[in-house]
This record gives structure tokens, sequence and C-alpha cells, in this order.
């Protein structure tokens, strides 16, 4: 068991934040959510967070007051804007840095980031013209990756491919070691792992890439089965390993 009983959730607001809410209101957990937009505030408060706090993560400042009194972190921020994307600091860079940062100096138990398929040596599994318009994004997200690493925080990563805002599927392909899996995922399946992970110990200081069963595209290489273990009643089922595709084990041939 984990002492976990208050979490951070960054990105409260976004797409996988919203989801990952939704599913912390059945948990007995304290939940404080992060938004960087003043005007969003009371929507956090009536989705269910117990408590809001209105910060910069570009701002380390803002960052430590995000994190304090914390037992763990589940990162979803993002860059939204496309301008953004082309100059300045980015959030999934330095905002990420300093909430790691932030973390360590307030004894965070555990901290889960949302990162991307296309990432570190994931760099295949997401399509060049789509890599080459967010290189920029998929680098400050590399950096923060190995900040996360070497924090000496308990942490997961995980990497999804694209984020659809489709209903979960519950049936998610996890893979390990960067070139395993290609496709996309639902947010509120991602958001089912990132509730699930501090309360996984089979998942501590590991890098997945995730999409789900039926966004697969291609072949999936490096599967792994883990018994997570979300604090709500949700299942999440996993596909175990055997070196192909869940297609190509029933015989069918996985499209591209
Ligand atoms: N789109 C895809 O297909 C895709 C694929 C793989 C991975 N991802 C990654 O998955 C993550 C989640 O994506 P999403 O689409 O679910 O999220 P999203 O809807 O884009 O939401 C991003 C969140 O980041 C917060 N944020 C942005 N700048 C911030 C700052 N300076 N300080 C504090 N918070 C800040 C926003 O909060 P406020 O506006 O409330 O301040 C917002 O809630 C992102 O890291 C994204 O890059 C996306």
């Amino acid at each position: 068991m984990t002492d976990i009983e208050r979490i951070l959730v960054a990105g409260a607001s976004g797409g996988t934040g919203s989801e990952i809410l939704d599913l912390l209101a059945d948990a007995d957990l304290e939940v404080r959510a992060l938004t960087h937009s003043p005007e969003k505030e009371r929507d956090l408060n009536e989705r269910g967070a117990d408590e809001v706090v209105v910060g910069d993560l570009l701002d380390r400042d803002d960052a430590a007051r995000a994190v304090a009194g914390c037992d763990a972190v589940l990162c979803a921020v993002g860059t939204q804007s496309a301008r953004r994307m082309l100059v300045g600091d980015l959030v999934d860079g330095e905002g990420v840095e300093n909430l790691v940062n932030a973390a360590v100096a307030a004894d965070v138990e555990r901290f889960v980031m949302e990162s991307s398929l296309g990432v570190g040596d994931s760099r295949e599994q997401m399509p060049t013209p789509f890599r080459l318009v967010i290189r920029r994004v998929l680098q400050a997200k590399n950096r923060a990756e190995a900040a996360l690493r070497t924090s000496g925080v308990s942490h997961t990563i995980l990497r999804p491919g694209g984020l659809t805002d489709a209903p979960p599927t519950g049936d998610v392909l996890v893979g390990e070691g960067g070139a395993t899996v290609s496709g996309s995922i639902p947010r509120a399946d991602v958001a089912r792992l990132m509730v699930a992970a501090p309360f996984t110990p089979e998942s501590e200081n590991r890098t997945f890439e995730v999409v789900s069963r039926d966004g697969l595209r291609g072949r999936a290489r490096g599967l792994v089965e883990l018994d997570w273990r979300s604090p709500t009643e949700t299942s999440i089922a996993v596909e175990e390993s055997n070196g192909e595709s869940p297609a190509e084990s029933a015989g069918e041939t996985a499209g591209e």
C-alpha cells in the first residue's frame, strides 16, 4: 500500500486532465487541481477538485506552491497554442522540469508524466511529417523525461499515441522499450493508467508507450503486462507480449 492522500493534477482543465478528475471523484483522495487560467477555477471545483491552485508552471514559485503538501503528481500539461510551439519556453519542457524540481523539494512520493509517442527512443512511432511539425515540443518533452528519470522521485512516464476524445476502451496495449506500438488512444484510457500508476508498484521508474487495441497501427512489439491497481473500481485490461500484435496473433493482418 502507498501513503498517498493528496494528489496534484497538473493540466486538470485539459482533455486528459478532465478525465483524471472524473476518475478521482470516486477515490478516497484529496485532489488539488492546477490551472494557469483563473477563469477555469470554478469549473474545476464543480468537476470535483477539492482545491484549485492558479499558477503558471513556467514560474518556479508557482510550481512550488502547486505541489506543496502533495504526495503524488499526475502531470498532463501540454502546449496548446500553435504559435507557442514555434517560439518561447514550453510548459512541456521548462514547465514540467520546474514541477519535477518542486516535487523533489517537497518530498513527493510518486510522479506520473504524460509524455508522447515520438519522444526519445519512441521517435519512429510517430509519423515523420507530424514529428517535424511539433519537433520543439518533442524535444522539450524529451528533456523533461530525462529530468524526471534523474530526479530521484519514483515515477512513471506514459507516452500515448494520438489522443482522441472517444469513450474509454479499457483495453490498452502497453509497450516498453521505445519502438513498440504506434497508433491512437482515447484520453480516457490514458487517464485510467495515470490514476493507477501511483498505486501500481510494478510501474515504478518505467517508461511505457500506450495505444488502445483498436487504435493500434501496424505491428506491436515489446508489450508488457502489468497488474494496474486503480484506487477506483475501474478495471484496466492490457495485452501480454508474445512478440506479435493482437491482430496477428488472431491470424489477421494489422493494417497500416
Ligand atoms: N494531442 C495528441 O494527440 C497528443 C498525443 C500524445 C501526447 N500528447 C500530450 O498529452 C498531454 C495531454 O494532452 P491533452 O490534449 O489531453 O491536454 P490539453 O487539453 O492540451 O491540456 C493541456 C493542459 O496544460 C495546461 N497548461 C498549459 N500551459 C500551462 C502552464 N504554463 N502552467 C500550467 N498549466 C498549463 C492547461 O491548463 P490551463 O489552460 O487550465 O491553464 C491545460 O489544462 C500533453 O502533454 C500533450 O502534449 C498529446
